[in-house]
């Protein structure tokens, strides 16, 4: 054993945050700075060995005394204290209002007036969290599993008071990350601090159980949701307010109606986020932060209000759609949900459902189908790139941009090939270090968009330069470059259909189909192995993603893959994934828009409403596990 480290004996270093920090994920994250445990999990020693096991097995042997303090962790017990945040993830306003929606909702000759809820989720990435960190006199170099650079970076650089340009990101490959890597956490902490200590490298590798704590999760949320139509399906209010959940020191607000807020046409809208401070760990992001589930809530509660009208819920959302965001009241740069509704109707044999629930039977199987729109806002962050041509001819491609199992490497070389009129192999990309000029990484669905248009930059100024000489290029994009005289996002529809089984309540997904229109596709393969994997992930959370809280610990009760459950291959049946022809003059400078989110939006709420449509059941409560439809199935005929 080379080092048990306690509040007894690590360094001083900088408290956490500052938590308003504008770049929270270049927070100071200290550990055992002092004696406080802010939550479980919450690390309160770490030792150091030359192999795992004796660290573990010396790890187990620390004795720990811990004063219980009065804890909060229930969600729907702190509503009446739970608190406006103002502004949320991204800088949008907590609360939305336009028209009067309370008379208007009120005076509504149809309605949805429903609370639904979704659970605690987990990132869950394959690669668990992981740092190596290493000293050379004044330098860190911090090999870690990371969306970001920059972030870390300076971040790191806070928490032990070095300065930024003493400390050195290497993040070259990452086994997933999903929101949850994003922030850096305490092995990224620890390691450098134990480096130093010990004056050689020092690993640390996070356990599947310690992710569940020590990392971020997605906030569960209490939705409600008020939708008022006049009779032909026209929304003339729309109501959403969300109560979700952060750690007790900390201000992130998950942004339920971020997107929904612009999905639907009505003149009347109000929506709230309310926060709940609960001693519990730090909620964050996690894939397509807030619209996940906002849309959860919202398109299951149009597919409630279609059934209210008696109206088709394809042709409710077509009468709800908009070339204008609704509440901004700025044109959208490119929309064509309607396009990808009709299309996927067309192509999922729409027409054959049976709008009455419970009407088609396979064996002891209930067959539903299912519709819901997908809609995730574009954005676009600053990167710069450099293009070098070497003597050989060869080029090279270096930013401090990061590929998270998303093919970045993959779009880049193409992205360069072009521009630069170069085969293929002829060029080389080094990303994933912040020796590299700088980029905003990988997150928000952004990082194509953003990276690409950094490269396509510094290509085209090589490529003009070339003639008279030019070996090297920067080339740089920035937010600006969206215009802001638009609103931007990509949009999608999902169809699903499910089977579930009579006696049991099992649900089994059949089939899905996607549709989307999301600007120019940078590769057909890369994108659409995001949209399968996003629309996976609606699987999971329309049936088994679900975290508990232990109310007596403030701990999760899943704590590995066994206890969590997320949608694997035997969950999965076809899925299909069609991409309609966009191009998008207004945003990225690549017409793309981004796509790693825009696949889970929606999908979780299309295979729920194919349940209602299977069975009648409505469960408000994600996910649909067996248990929430036997009440149900025990109402129909055998
Ligand atoms: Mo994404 S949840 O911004 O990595």
């Amino acid at each position: 054993m080379l080092l048990v480290l306690t509040k007894d004996n690590a360094p001083t270093q900088h408290p956490f945050g500052p938590v308003s920090l504008s770049d929270r994920f270049a927070r100071a994250m200290p550990a055992m700075n002092n004696d406080e445990v802010v939550y479980f999990g919450f690390p309160v020693a770490f030792v150091v060995a030359t192999t795992f096991e004796q660290a573990t097995g010396a790890a187990a042997l620390v004795k720990v005394r811990y004063e219980s303090l009065p804890a909060a962790c229930g969600l729907k017990e702190a509503r009446s204290t739970a608190v406006n945040p103002g502004r949320m993830n991204g800088g949008l306003l907590a609360d939305s209002a336009v028209g009067d929606f309370v008379t208007a909702f009120a005076n509504a000759p149809v309605k949805v007036d429903a609370v639904y809820t979704t659970p605690y989720q987990a990132q869950t990435p394959m690669e668990p969290h992981a740092t190596m960190a290493s000293w050379d006199g004044p330098n860190l170099t911090v090999h870690t599993a990371a969306q970001l650079t920059a972030s870390p970076q300076e971040g790191i650089a806070r928490t032990l008071n070095i300065p930024k340009k003493n400390v050195r990101i290497i993040t070259r490959y990452i086994g997933g990350g999903f929101g949850s890597k994003l922030p850096y956490y305490f092995d990224a902490t620890l390691a450098a601090i134990g480096a130093r200590m010990l004056r050689r490298p020092v690993k640390v590798a996070m356990t599947r159980p310690q992710l569940f704590h020590m990392t971020t999760h997605r906030s569960a949320s209490e939705q409600h949701l008020r939708l008022g139509a006049d009779r032909d399906g026209r929304l003339v209010a729309y109501g959403q307010d969300a109560l979700v959940q952060t750690a007790r020191f900390d201000i992130y607000t998950e942004p339920v109606c971020g997107a929904a807020r612009m999905l639907y046409a009505a003149p009347n809208r109000l929506t709230r986020h309310r926060l709940a401070r609960l001693d519990l760990p730090r909620s964050d992001s996690m894939r397509a932060p807030g619209d996940a589930i906002g849309l959860l809530g919202l398109e299951c509660a149009m597919d409630e209000l279609a059934d209210a009208l008696g109206l088709d819920p394809v042709e409710l959302r077509l009468r709800n759609d908009t070339q204008v965001d609704p509440e901004e009241k700025k044109p959208f740069s490119s929309r064509h949900l309607a396009e990808a509704l009709r299309e996927g109707a067309a192509r999922f044999g729409w027409d054959k459902r049976v709008a009455k629930p419970a009407g088609v039977r396979d064996g002891q199987w209930l067959i539903g189908l299912g519709v819901a729109s997908a809609i995730r806002g574009d954005v676009l962050q600053d990167a710069t790139a450099r293009a070098r041509l070497e003597s050989d001819g060869r080029l090279t491609i270096e930013l401090a941009m990061t590929d998270i199992g998303t093919g970045t490497y993959t779009i880049l070389t193409q992205i360069a090939a072009e521009t630069m009129e170069l085969p293929i192999d002829r060029v080389t990309i080094r990303m994933g270090d912040t020796r590299f000029p700088p980029t905003a990484g990988s997150g928000g669905s952004f990082g194509a968009g953003t990276s690409g248009a950094a490269v396509l930059a510094a290509c085209r100024k090589l490529k003009a330069g070339q003639a008279t000489g030019m070996r090297e290029a920067e080339g740089s994009v920035t937010s600006a470059e969206l215009d802001k005289a638009y609103a931007h996002a990509g949009f999608g529809a999902h169809f699903a259909e499910v089977g579930v089984d009579r006696d049991t309540g099992e649900v089994r997904v059949r089939r899905m189909l996607g549709v989307f229109a999301a600007g120019r596709i940078l590769n057909a393969k890369t994108a659409r192995s995001q949209m399968i994997g996003g629309i996976t992930w609606g699987i999971g959370a329309a049936l088994m993603e679900e975290n508990i809280v232990d109310q007596r610990y403030g701990s999760f009760v899943g704590q590995d893959l066994a206890g969590y459950h997320v949608a694997v291959n035997a969950d999965v049946g076809a899925i299909d994934v069609v991409f309609l022809d966009e191009d998008d003059p207004h945003g990225s400078p690549l017409g793309s828009k981004g796509i790693g989110e825009l696949g889970i939006c929606g999908a979780g709420a299309a295979i729920m409403n194919a349940i209602h449509n299977a069975t009648g059941a409505r469960i408000r409560d994600f996910p649909a596990t067996p248990d929430k439809l036997l009440a149900r199935l025990e109402t129909l005929d055998a």
